[in-house]
């Protein structure tokens, strides 16, 4: 059995991703012919029907955040497309930038209609330079066949435009609100909310923030209706989702797969999909959703692959990062690895993320180091916990600790190693 269902990645790599007529040739934006046949709220509904989950990472469902600000009454409204992609081990967004520019050209142009928005901003990480090139270039000649620009598809008073913003590769300009100070010239750091995006957004103006993967699914969606695309997935969370296998998976890459019916086991081991690990590595952990993710072992592998299976199994899809590690990597290390990650990509708004991540690297080398930590160590460590999840201004410092507290469930040996009472007394004679 296919383990792999395209939908959102339908045709990648098979025409010229800037070429208007390859794509029309596959059904391309005949759903935006669709929808401009219909009311706004009918469109929506679709949506609503579809529980599309936000793909970015937070899983939002989109028709609920659309049908938000479609009841705002203020003008003029933004659709701006998160092509951040800062999240470590995440490159899924990259697949639709890449080889169907198009298909999320057509997805925000349907939002510009539901919205009765005239611009929209695709803020592409700066790394991403080349792929910035080849959008520029599909904007372009999605703008000259008649799908961009003024009076799109003969439709009077329905005009909507792309441009592509560049980051410069902050993780934090992820973060919504980050994103739009980045677009709009400003640092990148997080708005304090309220007032939400959908109210005052880029330039203090109602927005809707959607992620690549989110808006390249609205044609599909629109295409099949959202009942179809309900059907895909899972009931709490319709169609298909991105994942992303790197690590020590044999078949690192980006595939798209069904919300139902796939097992965490069948993500890792099946050939068609993860294929193991290489060199016949045993399996320890896996990473799911990115750095700002949860981490799981081998005993939940029989968890279906979906966000509310993997919410009850205290994991969580997140970006669709699935990084897979095996018996040879100590969990201190890799822990390590993340809190430097923090560290780097820390704003320093904040006080507990600022300083907190160093705290959480010091102890962590600390736990890592025989004959050092004491009982004190992990006392300090479960309170920085607390307060980064409590304290900490944005996403980013509240979910630094995700990856900490699964694997210290996980791994408690790994964490209690060094850990001695008699470290605590040598420390107290050599005082
Ligand atoms: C620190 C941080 C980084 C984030 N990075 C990204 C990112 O690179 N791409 C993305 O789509 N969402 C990212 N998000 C989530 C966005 O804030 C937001 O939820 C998303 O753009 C909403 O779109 P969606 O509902 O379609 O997922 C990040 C959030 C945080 C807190």
């Amino acid at each position: 059995m296919l383990k792999q269902k395209k939908i959102v990645s339908r045709g990648a790599g098979e025409f010229d991703p800037v070429d208007v007529a390859a794509y029309s040739a596959l059904g391309g934006f005949d759903s935006l012919k669709k929808a401009v046949g219909m009311e706004p709220l009918a469109i929506i509904e679709e949506v609503k029907k579809a529980v599309l989950l936000g793909r970015g990472g937070a899983a939002y469902p989109a028709g609920k955040k659309w049908e938000h600000l479609y009841h705002i009454e203020a003008s003029p409204k933004y659709i701006v497309c998160n092509a951040d992609e800062g999240e470590p081990g995440t490159f899924k967004d990259k697949l639709i930038l890449d080889k169907l520019p198009l298909r999320l050209i057509e997805g925000m142009a349907i939002a510009g209609y539901v919205f009765g928005a005239r611009e929209g901003y695709i803020y592409v990480r700066g790394e991403y330079r080349k792929i910035q090139r080849g959008l520029k270039k599909a904007i372009e000649n999605a703008r000259q066949a008649g799908y961009l620009g003024e009076n799109i598809l003969g439709k009077a008073g329905f005009s909507f435009d792309i441009q592509v913003v560049s980051g410069a590769g902050a993780y934090v300009c992820g973060e919504n609100s980050a994103l739009l100070n980045s677009t709009e010239g400003k640092v990148g750091r997080p708005r304090i909310k309220p007032p939400h995006l959908a109210e005052v957004g880029l330039f203090l103006k109602p927005t809707l923030v959607n992620n690549v993967e989110s808006l390249a699914s609205i044609p599909a969606i629109i295409e099949m209706g959202g009942e179809e695309y309900l059907k895909l997935g899972h009931p709490q969370s319709g169609g298909t989702k991105l994942i992303c296998l790197s690590g020590h998976a044999a078949r690192k890459g980006s595939y798209e797969i069904p919300l139902s019916g796939l097992t965490l086991r069948d993500v890792i081991f099946d050939p068609e999909l993860g294929g193991g690990l290489k060199e016949g590595k045993k399996l320890k952990f896996y990473h799911l959703g990115g750095q700002s993710g949860r981490i799981g072992g081998p005993e939940q592998l029989d968890t279906v692959y979906s966000y509310a299976d993997l919410k009850s199994a205290g994991l969580s899809v997140g970006s669709g990062a699935v990084v897979v590690m095996g018996e040879d990597v100590a969990i201190l290390d890799y822990l390590k690895g993340v809190a430097e990650f923090f560290i780097h990509e820390s704003c320093g708004k904040c006080v507990p993320c600022r300083s907190g991540n160093k705290q959480i690297l010091r102890i962590l080398e600390r736990l890592a180091t025989p004959g050092l930590p004491t009982e004190d160590d992990l006392a300090a460590l479960r309170r920085l916990i607390e307060t980064l999840n409590n304290a900490a201004f944005c996403g980013l410092g509240r979910t630094v600790t995700a990856a900490l507290e699964s694997a210290w469930k996980l791994f408690p040996e790994e964490f209690e190693a060094n850990v001695r009472p008699e470290n605590a007394k040598a420390l107290a004679q050599a005082s």
